[in-house]
């Protein structure tokens, strides 16, 4: 059994005052949830205050980026050491907005993963395609590609160590989600990309659905076979919303 796992990705939002006071509201309603592994991914800038705040909790925290290189003359980059060294537990790498924003590759998404993970951290690498890309039927060649980038770098086994985020470009902030059956279906084909490689990975590695994901829609999503949590965006930033999604996931 793959135990759901439930990420708030904040971006770049919130303040001191605004991250206290949402922990303050996970904090007091996280003995609800049951079976859901819990994690926030902060703006770097605050992880030191999430961290103080998270000790001691069942929520785990994250970066939402970091560099492929271990430390020196890299201005403005986060060093995998320095995530761990605040006790970072996860890691998105690959998110659309990086990809898109910020121009980074397959190649380099993979490299990401490859550091997270041997420093020790848990990468949650985002897939997925682009609206005009669904709309030529290519969805699975894409996912394909970004998922193979890491394979190839990493051989299958390391995606064991992370987990991966499947992520419509066209659902995330749009309000627009994918239905429970369009997010099955790409689930499974990633699920089955992994199988034919090695079965036993496949089994194993968790796959979390984003985009849109709110409190209304989770539990659907939630119920479908190969959705083993979610990335959740804009509904992690209020305590309520965020709780219900993780006592949706169990
Ligand atoms: P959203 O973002 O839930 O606001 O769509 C999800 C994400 O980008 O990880």
């Amino acid at each position: 059994m793959r135990q759901p796992i439930i990420a708030g990705n904040w971006k770049m939002n919130g303040s001191r005052a605004s991250i206290k006071q949402l922990l303050d509201g996970i904090k007091a309603g996280i003995g609800e949830v049951k079976a859901a592994e819990v994690a926030v991914c902060a703006p770097s800038i605050y992880i030191a205050d999430v961290a103080e705040q998270l000790a001691g909790t069942p929520v785990a925290w994250g970066g939402q980026n970091l560099s492929t290189e271990e430390k020196g003359a890299f201005t403005g980059e986060i060093a995998a050491s320095m995530l761990l060294d605040f006790g970072c537990k996860y890691v998105i790498v690959g998110h659309s907005e990086r990809r898109t924003l910020y121009g980074e590759d397959d190649q380099l998404v993979a490299q990401k993963f490859a550091v997270a993970r041997k420093a020790g951290l848990t990468p949650i690498l985002c897939v997925g395609e682009t609206l005009e890309e669904r709309e030529k039927g290519i969805t699975e060649d894409v996912v394909a590609r970004q998922l193979n980038a890491v394979i190839d770098l990493e051989g299958i086994e390391a995606l064991v160590d992370g987990v991966i985020a499947y992520e419509p470009v066209w659902a995330i902030g749009t309000g627009k989600t994918a239905t429970p059956e369009q997010a099955q279906e790409t689930h499974a084909s990633i699920r089955k990309m992994m199988a034919d490689k090695d079965a036993a990975v496949a089994e194993k590695v968790r796959i979390q659905y984003g985009g849109s994901m709110n409190a209304a829609n989770a539990a659907e999503l939630l119920a479908m076979a190969d959705i083993d949590g979610g990335l959740i965006g804009g509904a992690s930033l209020k305590a309520d919303d965020f709780l219900t999604i993780c006592k949706a996931a169990g």
